[in-house]
């Protein structure tokens, strides 16, 4: 292996963790480099299933590093909630395993409170997470962020708040108090990383790079403004971090063999009739962070191609097929005609893929399904994921990994 940045190719839940935890087992550091905890990984080990929103997927690997990025935006609160919810289950955190970038901006009670004051107040609801995350990100780019290595200087941190609060308008010393109290817990984790990364890298370690929302909720080339506020694409994971683009060449593009969305936006390929709400139940289609039901409707080739082209995707991982198994017939969107997409139909395979590892246990119309679908997005299929277990995968032999 060498260095990997894992992101979605749709709207996010695609199932990323599943592959992220899948592909650390060959990485030596697992590192989040965008987004804060608007996102939703849900992992199944053992029947233990561990729901991360804030943590890389890697963490419930003992023998892995994980790593913060500076492209995150991060709730110092829900950073030691998590770390005790994963510790709970029997997993050790320590600083040696956890790392976070010192220039990483922090996502204070203002930002979580605006964002949803805003939703609630505007007629053009983009349907946010409210967890802070859109004007935490306008503060980094407005040049008031606190960082979170801000926390080692009491003074410079008062200053910063002080900044903040002449445009936010809120109590500096109310804010203080309530991070006084968890300065010392957070900073033991925190550190200089890019520097770090780069000799990791330099000395051989595989570093695995873990997206998360999606490519169509990227600020700049999604469905704006029904978007999330950080890039998505793979070029975020060397701005999120610190290490260079060229040293990152592999990029792996999770698919899901249907679509879905969460919140408000477009959606050309959206089903309201009885296939979609099928593809919901049987997907268990619902959000890891908030709990709403996830929009479900055909496959966007139109889209995915797209994606793969504006992430250089290497390889897709083509995710929940099996959630397509009791479908008569399947449709893909090839084309778009005056925003209305163009269906081809194929006939279902009609029979479980549940728990299948090879492509040669495949259904014929699911093997033809796949080759479909790369020959429309113009990328290849390198795993074909068959369920939720980390063993209910198919990798293809001539993946690269
Ligand atoms: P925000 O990221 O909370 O600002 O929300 C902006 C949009 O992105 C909303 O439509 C959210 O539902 C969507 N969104 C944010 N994070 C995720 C995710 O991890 N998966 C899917 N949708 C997301």
């Amino acid at each position: 292996m060498s260095n990997i940045v894992v992101i979605g190719t749709q709207w996010g839940d695609e199932g990323k963790g599943k592959v992220v935890d899948f592909l650390s087992d060959k990485a030596d550091i697992i590192v989040r480099f965008q987004g804060g905890h608007n996102a939703g990984h849900t992992l199944v080990i053992n029947d233990k299933v561990f729901k991360l929103s804030l943590l890389p997927s890697g963490i419930i690997r003992e023998d892995k590093v994980t790593v913060i990025g500076n492209g995150v935006v991060l709730d110092p609160w829900v950073l030691l909630k998590e770390i005790e919810l994963v510790r709970s289950k029997g997993i050790n955190i320590t600083p040696n395993r956890l790392l976070i970038a010192d220039n990483t901006p922090l996502i204070l009670p203002y930002h979580s409170k605006l964002d949803q004051s805003r939703e609630q107040a505007t007629s053009n609801k983009i349907g946010t997470t409210g967890r802070g995350i859109g004007p935490a990100y306008e503060d980094k780019v407005g040049r008031r962020s606190i960082k979170v290595g801000d926390l080692a200087d009491i003074d410079l941190l008062k200053q910063r708040l002080q900044v903040a609060s002449e445009y936010h308008k809120f109590e500096v010393q109310t804010v203080l108090d309530k991070l006084l109290p968890i300065r010392d817990e957070v900073l033991q984790y925190v550190k200089s990383v890019a520097e770090w990364l780069n000799e990791q890298t330099n000395a051989g370690k595989n570093i695995l790079f873990e997206g998360a929302q999606g490519s169509m909720l990227d600020v700049d080339f999604g469905t704006y403004p029904y978007v999330t506020s950080s890039n998505c694409l793979a070029g975020m994971a060397s701005i999120g971090s610190g290490v260079p683009h060229n040293k990152i060449p592999y990029v792996v593009g999770i698919t899901k063999a249907y679509t879905t969305r969460v919140g408000e936006g477009p959606m050309l390929t959206e089903l309201t009739d009885d296939i979609g709400w099928h593809l919901a139940e049987v997907g268990k289609e619902k959000g890891t962070v908030t709990g709403r039901d996830r929009r479900c409707g055909w496959f966007d080739a139109v889209q995915v191609r797209k994606t793969c082209m504006l992430n250089g995707v290497t390889s897709i991982a083509l995710m929940k097929i099996d959630v397509l198994d009791q479908l008569e017939s399947i449709k893909i969107c090839v084309d778009y005609i005056d925003d209305s997409p163009v269906y081809e139909e194929i006939p279902g395979w009609k029979t479980s893929t549940v728990g299948i590892t090879s492509m040669e246990e495949l259904p014929e119309q699911a093997k033809c399904y796949i080759q479909r679908i790369e020959e429309l997005v113009q990328t290849s299929v390198g795993i074909v994921s068959t369920g939720p277990e980390r063993d209910q995968t198919i990798m293809k032999k001539d993946t690269f990994f």
